[in-house]
């Protein structure tokens, strides 16, 4: 293992007003997407949004690194470039989704784990032939108070299991981000957010150090501390920030170069401000960035709805929520820059 290497890798993604595009949607996950644009998921489909993506002008400035799902890795430009390859061209560091999915945990209903562990050792020597120098796992923990979830058991099964996989990440030498996504889907308030989310956080990194995972060379992908989707009383952009800032610092070591949030179904509006706030509110021992899907992508997607002659408005409107996140890594983001063309 290379520790000054992996520590590097995990630096750059998170360097100074940059962060990290999640486009690595599952094939089952990306069919939604483009349902809701009327887009039928083809390979090419997906390849041409992709692509879409990867070579918007500029916006390397904000986006240091990508997460890619399996196929895409394997996928081509029009120009015959791998996608790997153009990507590291360009200054954005690819990376790889690992995990294949959360499943029911048996003996729990209502809870999942993640697999992916067999084979992985192979896995990863081949996607690092592929040119992934980073990967990603996302463990679900999901809260319903009525029926006691999440168990104290699936809190440690999926911290296990993310332990397990980023340890063998960096045995390859791949950064692996370590994912435990808490969700907000529900009723509960976001005081029963913090309490789970302090839990699970304290737990995975209990379960890095049994695995003796070098925290130097891995990155945090957390969700923000908020209300639940269904809670009456939804907390304010201050209290958002406040209470996961508070949550991070009492849970995650020093020595982890940079967090990065899941948007997790926040509107991407939500998602940047709330990042803009943690940011402005303190100086931190993480680099304090983003890794978002949706809420990356969510204006582009409808921008595009499947049409060629669209591809130029929705690279702006990528470009513009891709720096409009780079300003909020220091709290230097307003809402009023979104009207702004
Ligand atoms: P969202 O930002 O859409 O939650 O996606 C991030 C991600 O990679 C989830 O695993």
């Amino acid at each position: 293992m290379n520790v000054k290497q992996l520590n590097s890798v995990a630096r750059a993604m998170v360097a100074p007003g940059k962060g990290i595009l999640a486009a690595d949607e599952s094939s089952p996950t990306i069919k939604k997407r483009f349902d809701q644009i009327n887009t039928e998921s083809t390979e090419e489909n997906r390849r041409v949004y992709r692509q879409m993506l990867f070579t918007t002008a500029g916006a390397e400035q904000y986006i240091g690194g990508v997460i890619l799902f399996e196929e895409t890795l394997g996928q081509s430009s029009d120009g015959e470039v791998r996608f790997p390859k153009l990507l590291a061209s360009k200054g954005m560091i690819p990376g790889i989704k690992v995990d294949k999915g959360a499943k029911a945990l048996a003996g729990y209903p209502g809870e999942t784990v993640t697999e992916g562990l067999d084979g992985l050792r192979e896995r990863l020597a081949g996607y690092r032939e592929q040119g992934a120098q980073f990967a990603k796992w996302r463990a679900v923990i999901d809260i319903d108070e009525a029926k006691g979830i999440p168990s104290r058991f699936a809190i440690e099964a999926n911290a296990h299991a993310l332990a397990r996989y980023a340890a063998l990440c960096q045995e390859a030498d791949i950064v692996p981000i370590v994912e435990p996504e808490v969700l907000m889907d529900g009723a509960h308030s976001i005081e029963v957010c913090q309490r789970v989310t302090e839990e699970v956080l304290v737990e995975v990194y209990r379960q890095l150090a049994l695995h003796r995972v070098v925290l130097e060379g891995t990155l945090l992908k957390p969700n923000m501390v908020i209300s639940g989707k269904k809670c009456s009383t939804q907390a304010s952009v201050r209290e958002v920030a406040a209470a996961t800032a508070q949550t991070l610092l009492r849970t995650v070591p020093g020595a982890v170069p940079g967090i990065v949030f899941l948007s997790g179904g926040q509107s991407s509006e939500e998602a940047t401000a709330h990042l803009n706030a943690i940011n402005a509110m303190g100086r931190y021992p993480w680099e304090v960035s983003f890794s978002y899907g949706r809420a990356l992508q969510a204006s582009p997607l409808q921008a595009w709805s499947g049409r060629p002659d669209n591809i130029e408005v929705a690279k702006d409107a990528f470009f513009k929520r891709a720096k409009l996140n780079g300003l909020a890594r220091s709290g230097d983001y307003d809402a009023s820059m979104e009207s702004a063309a």
